[in-house]
């Protein structure tokens, strides 16, 4: 109903497409600045091994064999195997999963955009560290100029669903993705004549387990299914437009392979620079946007050089971005609407939501979730004189930081207070709750209720061996490493 690609290939490309985006470029660099670098980098590697890639090809094969939205691929798919009935709302999860990323992604696919002007204007020419903070900051205090970004990046991508998957993505993938990896190669290049390369090779690749908590394997976990898209149908979607004939291993191999190394490289282009210039590793969503600029203000050509990269950065969000919106565009579909009018509908809805992550940045910065609010009390002992430190944490499920933060202390007291903006609480929500958990469910379905003869045939993977390997991940494996970070990582 949907149409079918033209070839393995053009899924490969279109999958590509998904899979590589602001995960890999934007968010990828500045988690791994957050939780400490080189461990939690190896943990990530892992999290693809053992749980993206058997569950990506689960996921692939449940959107082959039901070649419909996720959410009815899933209805059918459940009965058919007869599945308890929750199996067939991991399509209503990723549904709504799809809502949520859409409605930040396109925030920040609205900074990258942002950015192509930026570059575009010399504003970087000869930057400083500061220079690129104090633009960065610039854009970010102005919730009309990030809405107004937001608002173009989303009527984008309705554009190309609109359009049909077919031809709004096949055309745009086959060219853009390859000039991307040429970009990313020649900032490569930029980076490894920098003073900070060695720093920032070690800081990727040295492996200081002592950095490494459990939140950050969580994290790490998350990024692993947000980086593949995986666990909230956007891959199954694809899958469903796939030629039957098609093997599923190298196919997803492949897909997993490019979509790692354009993230490590992206890492190995960063943290050269922020070393060099004295940068933060751990500054956050703004990473990318304070250190590539300095580096396009050092490079003879910069300005051009830095249009262009950003304008690819752009062009893998947005065929990112699309593949977010397809399961719920496919499922209104199926139920009768126009796909233009069904492509309306989730932008808008995921529009909507996004003003929340606008304004997480700027005016409802303050207004946090999950906040946790420490008290670090340290009081001389009465009798000897001694110091005596103590400290005590309050949870508060929501909270104005700057008020809390502006209560009075008692004498000796510090307060230091943590929580999760808007945009923070669905970024953590979607990437690390809904997606593994999305994971998990596809992996226990393909692996437990369906039978080992019709996966076979699904997934025509053309080595015994690698079938077996692959089917006992997905039973055994990747079920379990996923429920204990899952454990793990909220006790
Ligand atoms: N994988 C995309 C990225 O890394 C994001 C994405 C998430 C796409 C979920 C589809 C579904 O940018």
């Amino acid at each position: 109903m949907h149409g079918i690609w033209g070839s393995r290939w053009t899924f490969i490309l279109a999958a590509t497409g998904s899979a590589v985006g602001l995960g890999n470029i934007w968010k990828f660099p500045y988690i791994t600045g957050e939780n400490g670098g080189g461990a939690f980098v190896l943990m990530y590697l892992v999290c693809i091994l053992i749980a993206g890639v058997p569950v990506m090809m689960a996921e692939v094969l449940l959107g082959r064999k039901g070649r419909m939205s996720p959410i009815h691929t899933m209805q059918a798919l459940a009965r058919e195997n007869n599945a308890p009935r929750l199996f067939s709302g991991i399509g209503w999860m990723g549904a709504v999963s799809g809502f949520f990323i859409l409605s930040f992604y396109s925030v920040i696919a609205g900074w990258t955009l942002a950015y192509v002007g930026k570059l575009a204007s010399g504003e970087f020419a000869g930057a400083t560290g500061e220079v690129a903070k104090a633009s960065f900051g610039g854009l970010l205090s102005d919730p009309w100029m990030l809405l107004g970004l937001h608002t173009f990046f989303m009527l984008m991508t309705g554009f190309v669903i609109a359009r049909g998957v077919k031809h709004g993505l096949e055309d745009s993938v086959r060219l853009l993705m390859p000039m991307l990896f040429l970009m990313l190669i020649l900032l490569l290049g930029y980076s490894i004549t920098t003073p900070g390369f060695v720093q920032g090779w070690d800081f990727l690749f040295t492996f200081d387990f002592s950095k490494l908590t459990t939140h950050s394997v969580v994290v790490a976990l998350g990024h692993a299914f947000f980086t593949l898209s995986l666990g909230m149908g956007a891959i199954m979607a694809y899958g469903a437009y796939m030629p039957a004939q098609a093997s599923l291993g190298k196919t997803i191999l492949a897909v997993a392979f490019l979509d790692t190394l354009v993230a490590l490289v992206a890492g190995l282009i960063i943290f050269p620079i922020v070393f060099s210039h004295g940068l933060e590793p751990a500054s956050g969503p703004g990473l990318i946007f304070q250190t590539l600029p300095i580096a396009f203000g050092a490079l003879p050509g910069g300005t051009l050089i830095g249009t262009v990269f950003f304008v690819l950065v752009v062009i893998a969000a947005w065929s990112s971005a699309i593949s977010i919106a397809e399961p719920a565009v496919a499922w209104a579909v199926e139920n009768g609407f126009s796909r233009a009018k069904a492509t309306f509908g989730v932008c808008f809805l995921a529009w909507l939501l996004g003003i929340g992550s606008v304004l997480s940045f700027n005016d409802w910065g303050d207004e946090q979730f999950f906040v946790t609010e420490t008290i670090a009390t340290t009081v001389a002992d009465a009798s000897t004189g001694e110091e005596i430190q103590s400290s005590e944490s309050v949870f508060h499920l929501y909270a104005n930081t700057t008020e809390l933060n502006a209560e009075p202390l008692a004498d000796g007291a510090e307060r230091s207070v943590k929580g999760k903006t808007f945009f923070d609480l669905l970024d953590f929500i979607t990437a690390n709750v809904m997606m593994p958990l999305g994971g998990v469910f596809i992996a226990i379905f393909v692996g437990w209720f369906m039978s080992r003869e019709s996966v076979a045939a699904e997934a025509r993977v053309k080595s015994p061996l690698l079938f077996n390997i692959w089917r006992f991940m997905v039973r055994y494996i990747s079920p379990v490493a996923i429920f204990i970070i899952f454990v793990e990582g909220l006790s």
